[in-house]
């Protein structure tokens, strides 16, 4: 059965275009791009078309995670029918999410932190600060991506 799987955070050029280049990554390593399928946005649409930020690519590729051809969108109302699991990068996005999906659909809606061991509940938003916003972000994407992938397999 295929699982399509959409990352969501505020301006979809910083964490969770880094969440989908780590869990392609994942996918792509246990052969399971067939079966799970992808994608990011932002609950904003302000940078729609841009490449994700520099720094969150440098970070990123210092991982040996590519974000080639990656560009950032805004959530669509077809994202609630298309997509099986929503996951939102903190609880701002899953708040905003929750307003935008019809409410049958909200079940698909998860804090993306959820699937990690971490006690946060947040992925912190590092458009606004130093270089190391962008690795504590891979580092909580990293696990989180991990205990996905589990969640999903044991499905
Ligand atoms: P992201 O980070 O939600 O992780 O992509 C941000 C990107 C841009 C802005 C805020 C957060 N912004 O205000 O432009």
């Amino acid at each position: 059965m295929t699982s399509k799987v959409l990352f969501v955070c505020l301006g979809n050029i910083c964490r969770s275009p880094t969440a989908e280049a780590v869990f392609r990554h994942k996918v792509n390593t246990l052969g399971l791009s067939d079966s799970i399928q992808l994608d990011s946005c932002g609950t904003a649409a302000y940078h729609a078309g841009e490449k994700p930020d520099p720094r969150a690519m440098s970070a990123a590729k210092e991982r040996g995670y590519s974000m080639a051809g990656q560009r950032a969108r805004g959530v669509n109302d077809e994202d609630f029918h298309e997509f099986d699991h929503i996951l939102a990068m903190d609880r701002s996005n899953q708040k905003d999410l929750l307003e935008r999906c019809p409410k049958p659909l909200r079940h698909k809606i998860h804090l993306f932190l959820e699937f990690s061991g971490s006690a946060r509940d947040d992925v912190p938003d590092p458009y606004y600060g130093g270089p190391q916003g962008f690795d504590q972000v891979l580092d909580l994407v990293e696990e989180a991506c991990d205990g996905l992938l589990d969640w999903l397999q044991d499905k």
